[in-house]
């Protein structure tokens, strides 16, 4: 296929999935014509005044122009009418993006180092998966709890930072039932790239089922909390279950055994007390062979939080 039929048919994007995407590509394309085509002209007609006026013999001289009126005009307007219309478009379309219907399906999400954390209304939590229905415009109310990070589905279009401390706001109405990417498109940090969640897109009937499935999930013991909470608390891109070194230590076998810090001191077990000091004060003592990166856990977890998180521990053996 050609580059150009190929632009026509916007074929070199991700899939359109979203109400405004095949606006945004319409735009994109007229941008992406008009550069194509000033290049073609600019470069040709570079290419082709340096082979014409070349000098061809030692006295060889071009004609001296001062000035062309109607050629300075040309290439004044016409250029300002292209950056117009892709201004006024941009803005009609950018406008239509920044709108957040009251009725519409409001979702919480809070990035952090480095994972999405998504609550819903009636309290389900997920990490990393956005279950949404079709059809339906949907808002979500994003903040970050460390750093900026930055909220982008690429087939819907949209993109937006996440700015500790500050509350942004992003809208969409997705029109295919699928699957999509979510990536963090502000670089916080050493995993950064697998800061990597997925946009479930169902229709209106699956959506209410599972809702339904999840305010049945009854009360959970304290491991199953434990076990949750290392997902949304994104413990899990930092420390592993299997004893695969990431940032942190692996908790495969953590509990009750002996630990070397960098400083060359150690403790024979780690204890509920050492554990708690580690989420508390994380840089206090670094076990051997590691850097300080974790950030405190103060005022982010309750007491029973802790409890519940070293249940989990506890059960990873
Ligand atoms: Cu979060 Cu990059």
């Amino acid at each position: 296929m050609f580059w150009w039929t190929s632009i026509a048919a916007a074929d070199y994007l991700p899939v359109k999935a979203s109400k405004l995407a095949g606006e945004v590509d319409s735009i994109y394309n007229f941008i992406l014509i008009c550069s194509i085509v000033s290049f073609i002209l600019l470069m040709g007609g570079m290419a082709y005044f340096i082979v014409k006026y070349r000098r061809r013999t030692e006295n060889d001289k071009t004609a001296y122009i001062s000035h062309n009126h109607t050629l300075e005009f040309l290439w004044s307007f016409i250029p300002f009418v292209l950056f117009m219309v892709m201004f006024f478009w941009g803005w009609k379309v950018f406008h239509k993006m920044r709108q957040f219907p009251e009725d519409a399906v409001q979702i919480s999400v809070t990035g952090r180092k480095w994972a999405w954390t998504i609550t819903y209304a009636n309290g389900t939590q997920l990490v990393n998966e956005l279950v949404i229905p079709a059809n339906k415009p949907v808002v979500l109310n994003m903040t970050s709890e460390d750093v900026i990070h930055s909220f982008y589905v690429p087939s819907f279009r949209v993109k937006q930072d996440v700015v500790p401390g500050k509350r942004s706001r992003l809208a969409f109405e997705a029109i295919e039932v699928g699957d999509y990417r979510i990536f963090c498109a502000e670089y916080c940090g050493t995993q950064h790239s697998q800061m990597i969640g997925q946009v479930h897109v169902v229709s209106d009937a699956d959506y209410a089922k599972w809702e339904k499935e999840q305010s049945e999930q009854g009360s959970l013991t304290p491991v199953q909390k434990g076990a949750k909470l290392y997902k949304t608390q994104a413990c899990f891109t930092c420390h592993s279950t299997d004893g695969s070194k990431i940032v942190g230590p692996s908790w495969k076998g953590l509990w009750g055994s002996p630990r070397k810090f960098a400083d060359g001191s150690s403790i024979p077990e780690a204890n509920e007390e050492y554990i708690r000091a580690s989420m508390l004060n994380p840089n206090e003592h670094i076990v051997e062979g590691y850097t300080p990166a974790m950030p405190t856990y103060q005022g982010r977890l309750s007491e029973e939080q802790i409890n519940d998180l070293i249940e989990y521990m506890k059960t990873i053996k």
